[in-house]
């Protein structure tokens, strides 16, 4: 409730960011005292709004922060399902894949949005952690509940990955490519990562909770030694600052039309996507898995995001899960 308030104090202020809002508008409109009306104001500004004020005029909204609470991302967000039936920010979690997990379980409907400003405990693939400082980075986790079978699950996280790959290209320019299963990278350092995790049945999907991070603003002397030289941002990368809640919404409408498409049976053309943002059939290249190496040609990356390779002798492989190493 207190939240719905300050959010129209400041629906209000940012209609009439031209001009002054006056205290005595804003307390008659939202029915509130002047004193309840400059509570919220101070709220705001804790968030890093910058609202000057002035006793004759009233007030004015000068600078909005990057931040991706409800109030910015709701904002013009243009999807149907995807953070309109349920959004939650946190200033700080865990994991935003365990909170996402732990709403589901509870009935959160499917295209609730969970985000983190920061994460203590952010997880990446194989039990790694994923680097997750405050004010810099995107960490997001959707929840979805799709009619499938456990066995159709991989084609979410290769969907996610088009969507990423898809957003990061048209709002910062980047040539982003795909590297199997799930990386996006840059200039050949990762930028986003996705991890999907599923509760499921012998044949059917409970949930599935998609995580993304992307490093949008970090810079590259704050990024840990162990990923440094295999770890980029967005900013390091182009030399600029990005709205990290335009990324956002537009990450969410990318996916909304990529996951349309995967329900409605089209996932075929989202594969095509994927293989032309990945680049990798027909390269050769090594994959490590936990107690094998393979090296090969690239034949194919099937429906369920199994890569077939072809060895030096011939023999065709099957790899479900590794880390891809691509020849310079
Ligand atoms: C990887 O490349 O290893 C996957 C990284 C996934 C990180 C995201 S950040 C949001 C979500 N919450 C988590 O704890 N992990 C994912």
């Amino acid at each position: 409730m207190i939240m719905e308030i300050k959010n129209r104090i400041l629906n209000r202020l940012k209609e009439n960011r031209e001009y002054w809002t006056s205290g005595e508008d804003l307390s008659i409109t939202l029915n509130l005292t002047r004193t309840a009306v400059w509570k919220h104001i101070q709220s705001l500004r804790n968030e890093g709004y910058v609202i000057e004020s002035s006793s004759k005029k009233g007030y004015r909204l000068m600078k909005i922060p990057d931040v991706l609470t409800s109030a910015e991302i709701l904002d013009g967000l243009a999807t149907k399902t995807f953070g309109k039936t349920g959004f939650y920010y946190m200033e700080e979690a865990g994991s935003t894949n365990q909170e996402a997990a732990a709403l589901a379980e509870n009935g959160a409907p499917e295209g609730t949005v969970v985000i983190a400003d920061h994460q203590s405990r952010g997880r990446g693939r194989k039990q790694r952690n994923w680097f997750s400082p405050p004010g810099t980075g995107i960490y997001i986790s959707l929840v979805l509940k799709p009619p499938i079978t456990p066995a159709e699950a991989p084609r979410i996280t290769l969907l996610a990955a088009v969507a990423g790959a898809e957003t990061l290209r048209h709002l910062t320019g980047l040539d982003i490519s795909i590297k199997w299963p799930n990386d996006l990278l840059v200039n050949g350092k990762k930028i986003s990562g996705i991890l999907t995790e599923m509760s499921a049945g012998m044949d059917a999907v409970n949930h599935i909770i998609v995580g993304i991070g992307i490093n949008v603003n970090t810079s590259n002397e704050s990024l840990p030694d162990e990923i440094r030289d295999i770890a980029t941002s967005a900013r390091a990368e182009t030399g600029s600052v990005h709205s990290r809640s335009s990324i956002v919404r537009s990450l969410l409408e990318y996916f909304e039309l990529y996951y349309d498409l995967f329900l409605r049976g089209e996932f075929h053309k989202i594969l095509t996507r994927w293989k032309e943002l990945s680049g990798i059939i027909g390269r050769k290249i090594q994959v490590d898995g936990i107690n094998s190496r393979i090296s090969g040609t690239v034949l194919d990356v099937n429906d369920d995001g199994v890569l077939i390779l072809k060895d030096g002798e011939g023999v065709i492989h099957r790899v479900f899960s590794g880390d891809v190493i691509l020849p310079r």
